[in-house]
């Protein structure tokens, strides 16, 4: 009988949302088309992800291990120079010779989950709340007084430091733990000329003083999807938009075009990883109602799941999902971003990139969604029960940073409701970018429906 009054609530549901569609004619969810992609190895991917020089500048390598505590975890099990850096780094030597320590995608794309590094789990523990512009003058002031002694250190990290001086005190988060890569890219091409992609210090685009928060999506979800990025706005070749982040120290086109040729490799690694599987015992009678329920509610967005899977590939305008407009809302208020890149190096050649962007977010596969919290594309949700039910999503909420600790029911990370802002550690999501409202399509669940449909998700 219960099962019956749940199914005909969805079936009411669906009604809902099938009259909200008729009404808002011109704001059907919208299919996104695939585009033709290279094909890759993904074994030189991994190989050209951890140890390649998409970043030919950084900061001389023994400088690097003065100042940094030797990383003795080794996660990646990676040998000589990058043995005894974190995996976040690599070694790679500059154009001059010098070998510097950069960067690598692992800073956001890897995080340690329950002592092991997970590659793909997007990092929801960086901090972009402090302004490293400091960090990076006294890096410039002593390889300077090198310069004397030995000028190709400091010509091998100029471009490293010029970015880091440029961009630091421009990229500060309110809350530890959202990402900001938006508005870092967007930085990025304001110093450059879009046909050559050499670097100007002074800013040709006009850009918003806000940073817009983001999560970072789990690398796993790409190979289902016709569009990058949250707003699904990365059409065209994906390797193009991989290797964009090698726009903070790129020279010029000859350089970036070599980073191309690696990036279909990467591209097939990316597409290679598997999420990983709930490690507790799952409630298989729960799970199966929790299915049922999905397949009604959830699925005409978010896809089916198991061997005869189908993932719709959907953006959800703005009218129906509600979400925070803020990161969408940014391309159109600040068109310049998008502009530049449809008119830059990365659209040209045989397999170009392009931006399109949409008034709303792509509803995303929910694969491995038990170990992503916090939820939402702004992070601003700790965990799924309050994902599938808005009334109990918190308003100012922290976890812990330094002892993190996962609650694997809710799945989430476990925190405390706090009355008001507080620090860096305490998520605000009444700040511009951080609203936690919207996508309320679990409310009309009950307790028990909303269970069953949290164990089913265990089960992707
Ligand atoms: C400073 C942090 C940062 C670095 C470094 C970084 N990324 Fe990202 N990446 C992000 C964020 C944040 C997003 C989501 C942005 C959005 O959707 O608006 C993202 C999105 C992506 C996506 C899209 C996933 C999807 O499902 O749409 C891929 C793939 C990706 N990055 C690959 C890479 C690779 C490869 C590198 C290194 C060459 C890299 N990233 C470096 C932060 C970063
Ligand atoms: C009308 C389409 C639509 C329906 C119906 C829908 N969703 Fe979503 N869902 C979305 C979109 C779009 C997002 C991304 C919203 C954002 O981040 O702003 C999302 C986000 C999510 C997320 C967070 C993903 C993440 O990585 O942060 C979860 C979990 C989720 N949905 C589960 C569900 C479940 C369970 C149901 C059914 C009760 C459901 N959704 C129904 C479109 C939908």
């Amino acid at each position: 009988m219960k099962k019956a009054i749940t199914v005909l609530m969805i079936m009411i549901s669906s009604v809902a949302f099938v009259q909200l569609n008729n009404t808002f004619q011109k704001e059907d969810p919208q299919y996104i088309p695939p585009s033709k992609q290279r094909s890759g190895d993904a074994t030189k991917g991994y190989q050209y992800l951890t140890t390649g020089d998409y970043l030919k500048s950084g900061i001389p390598y023994s400088f690097f291990i003065m100042g940094i505590p030797k990383d003795s975890n080794n996660f990646l099990q990676r040998t000589g120079l990058n043995e005894k850096l974190p995996h976040d780094f690599t070694a790679v030597k500059a154009p001059n010779g010098e070998i510097v320590v950069a960067p690598n995608c692992l800073q956001c794309h890897s995080q340690v989950f329950n002592g092991k590094l997970i590659v793909g789990l997007g990092n929801s523990f960086s901090d972009f709340t402090v302004n490293r512009q400091s960090t990076a003058l006294i890096a410039e002031g002593m390889l300077k007084k090198l310069t004397g002694i030995n000028a190709k250190k400091y010509e091998a990290a100029k471009n490293f430091i010029t970015a880091l001086k440029a961009i630091s005190p421009k990229l500060i988060t309110s809350t530890k733990g959202v990402n900001l890569a938006d508005g870092l890219a967007a930085l990025l091409v304001s110093h450059r000329d879009p046909a050559t992609l050499q670097w100007s210090d002074k800013i040709s685009l006009e850009l918003p003083d806000e940073i817009i928060p983001t999560d970072v999506p789990a690398w796993w979800l790409l190979k289902k999807k016709h569009g990058m990025f949250y707003n699904g706005f990365g059409r065209g070749d994906f390797g193009r938009f991989l290797m964009a982040s090698n726009l903070l120290t790129v020279t010029d086109t000859t350089e970036a075009a070599e980073a191309d040729t690696h990036f279909n490799d990467v591209l097939a690694f990316i597409n290679s990883i598997q999420p990983p599987s709930y490690p507790k015992p799952i409630n298989e009678q729960l799970a199966k109602e929790g299915k049922e329920i999905f397949t009604a509610a959830c699925s005409n967005c978010h896809g089916t799941y198991g061997d005869d899977g189908r993932y719709p590939n959907l953006l959800i305008p703005e009218s129906i999902i509600k979400t925070d407009s803020a990161l969408f809302t940014s391309n159109y208020s600040n068109p310049q971003f998008v502009e530049w890149f449809n008119k830059s190096w990365f659209t040209s050649g045989d397999h170009p990139a392009q931006l399109v962007p949409y008034r709303g977010y792509i509803a995303p596969p929910l694969d491995g969604i038990w170990v992503t919290a916090p939820y939402m594309h702004n992070g601003s949700v700790p965990d799924l029960e309050s994902m599938l039910n808005s009334t109990a999503r918190p308003t100012y909420w922290q976890r812990s940073f330094s002892k993190p600790s996962y609650n694997y029911d809710i799945p989430g990370w476990n925190h405390e409701t706090k009355d008001g802002p507080g620090g860096s550690e305490v998520y605000n999501t009444t700040l511009k970018g951080y609203g936690n409202y919207g996508h309320t399509f679990g409310d009309h669940l009950s307790a028990k429906e909303r269970k069953a449909v949290i164990e089913y998700l265990k089960t992707l």
